[in-house]
């Protein structure tokens, strides 16, 4: 079967989600699948690249021997949307959309591919943008009784409820890009205003640097289906106590990408209950923001008294994310299972 992969996009993620497209483009094509890999330059341009480009094919940007893809609106700009994937008998069945942060993973790809009626995978328009906002997200938890972090809006004049430290991120970010830990909330500001990161909105939270990442992932089909938890391990380098971008993608070292070789426990090292307890919170999460695919969801645990918080969702997760399902089930099936998930999605208005 053929499928396109699409990765790239206008994100402060943008590298992220080269690494992840090929390694999503190298695990179908070893399964025996063809994979048409569409990069999304950052300047906006869509390109269709040559199959088994490298990372550092994109440091200087479009791979040599791409082709350029056209995005067509018709006469009734908005509604009559076409797409055209190179040659007509390489059309994709569907396309796996490896886009992380940005309006790629906030719901644009979503809404993009609802309107080119073209067969995409992920979540609707709107639990994508639940998903990126960490504002509503934890709004979101709260409402649903789901155990969290107080999180609040960065605000230049209103006082926040819980004292300091606190951390500082972007309320639309991914990939601990542009976090800040900080004093106090004149500090909190200052960075607010400073930081390019999160001038475009911040959201504060307690700094807690006793609590424990915990990672585990979802997916929807063929039915909701929770992985095992892991415990990303940290690299020692790191004085914050924060589990940051270096860690998350440049402790690898060499072979398969480099980054999904970070050092981790899988499964982690828990109580069974806890386990038990992250799987049940996972479950809820996919049922409150209703996202589809594929999606992780990123806890914190407190050791001493064995509370577990829900921090993040990544609706479209990075390539790191598709080894929480080994061995149990192979990389190739976790992303075909959500290929036809979207290939056999019908609409209902
Ligand atoms: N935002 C990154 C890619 C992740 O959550 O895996
Ligand atoms: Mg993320």
């Amino acid at each position: 079967e053929t499928w396109a992969v699409l990765f790239g996009g206008p994100s402060p993620e943008h590298e992220i989600s080269i690494l992840t497209g090929l390694q999503a483009e190298r695990v179908l094509t070893q399964a025996g699948d063809t994979v048409l890999p569409i990069y999304w330059a950052p300047a906006g341009g869509w390109y269709l690249v040559p199959t088994g480009t490298e990372a550092k094919d994109y440091l200087e940007g479009v791979p040599a021997g791409s082709k350029s893809i056209e995005v067509r609106v018709g006469d009734k700009p908005g509604l009559f949307v076409k797409k055209r994937f190179g040659e007509d008998e390489l059309e994709p069945s569907a396309v796996l959309v490896t886009l992380h942060g940005g309006i790629g993973e906030g719901g644009g790809a979503a809404a993009l591919f609802t309107l080119l009626g073209m067969p995409a995978t992920g979540s609707s328009l709107f639990a994508g943008a639940v998903g990126m906002d960490k504002l509503a997200f934890g709004g979101l938890l709260g409402t649903a009784g789901i155990p969290s972090l107080p999180r609040e809006l960065l605000s230049q004049t209103r006082e926040p409820s819980f004292a300091g430290p606190y951390i500082v991120k972007p309320r639309f970010g991914g990939s601990s890009i542009g976090i800040e830990i900080v004093e106090d909330v004149a500090s909190a500001r200052a960075v607010g205003k400073a930081s390019t990161h999160l001038r475009a909105g911040a959201v504060l939270e307690p700094y807690r640097p006793e609590l424990v990442d915990l990672n585990i992932a979802f997916r929807t089909h063929p039915t909701l289906e929770v992985t095992q938890l892991e415990k990303p391990l940290r690299g020692g380098s790191n004085e914050s106590g924060l589990y940051s971008y270096a860690e998350k993608y440049l402790a690898g070292g060499a072979g398969d990408g480099g980054f999904t070789n970070a050092p981790r426990e899988l499964p982690a090292n828990v109580a069974p209950a806890i386990a038990e307890r992250a799987a049940e919170l996972a479950a809820q999460v996919a049922e409150v923001t209703g996202l589809t695919g594929i999606a992780r969801v990123d806890l914190l645990l407190d050791e001493t008294s064995g509370e577990l918080f829900v921090n993040e969702v990544n609706s479209i997760p990075g390539a790191m994310s598709l080894y929480l399902w080994a061995p149990q089930v192979p990389a190739a099936e976790v992303l075909r299972g959500a290929l036809v998930e979207a290939r056999d999605k019908r609409w209902v208005l």
